[in-house]
């Protein structure tokens, strides 16, 4: 075993390890809508749930002055709205191409070619054929060190037919796709191994 000091690795050191050692991670499609309309996307996956009965989820970003954000969040902070859509494998390679920085005047659902239908709840864009989207209204916001910590309430869910069995959503159909450390991706592919207790 290497053991290490954090204090002693450099920040890219320190981003390698935990990009890989905390994966394979889900990943967020966040759509939101500029105060000037402009539909934006892009992937996260500093994503997770914080919790489901009364449903939270988090995503975070560099923290930064109002300029210095990723339009995601400077959205997200104008509007008080965003929409998490589930990637689903069959759109690996459109999620990908969204994360490619864009002025915030250009839309990514038309760069990346991503067909949009609108959200029932918020003023934002969802992904057409993402299998599951929550739309989400801001809870708050947390600085942690140089990070944007962005929590928001889940107030209204699309879940395609198509991953359900009997009307509840099947994890065993639900093809997302996640990020492993570097520039790789897995898919969701369930193991040979059944919960016991
Ligand atoms: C799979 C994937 C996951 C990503 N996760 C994050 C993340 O958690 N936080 C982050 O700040 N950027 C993340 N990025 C980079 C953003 O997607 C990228 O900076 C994007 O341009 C932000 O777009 P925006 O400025 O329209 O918000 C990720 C990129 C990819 C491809």
């Amino acid at each position: 075993m290497t053991e290490h000091d954090v204090s002693d690795l450099s920040a890219r050191e320190r981003g390698r390890l935990m990009k890989t050692a905390v994966s394979p991670r889900p990943i967020a499609w966040i759509s939101t809508r500029s105060p000037d309309g402009v539909d934006n996307l892009a992937p996260f996956s500093a994503y997770n749930y914080v919790s489901s009965a009364e449903p939270v989820v988090s995503f975070s970003v560099p923290a930064g002055d109002r300029d210095e954000l990723k339009d995601t969040a400077r959205n997200v902070l104008e509007t008080g709205e965003f929409a998490v859509n589930v990637a689903a494998e069959a759109l690996a390679e459109e999620m990908d191409a969204t994360s490619a920085s864009l002025d915030a005047d250009e839309s990514e659902f038309d760069f990346a070619e991503v067909e949009r239908a609108p959200c029932t709840t918020i003023d934002a864009s969802r992904v057409a054929d993402a299998p599951v989207t929550m739309e989400c209204t801001l809870y708050g916001t947390m600085t942690v060190h140089d990070r944007l910590l962005t929590l928001g309430d889940v107030r209204h869910v699309h879940v395609d037919e198509g991953v359900q069995t009997d009307g509840q959503i099947d994890a065993t159909k639900l093809e997302t796709v996640a990020r492993l450390g570097g520039p790789y991706y897995t898919d969701s592919d369930p193991i040979d191994l059944e919960r016991q207790f």
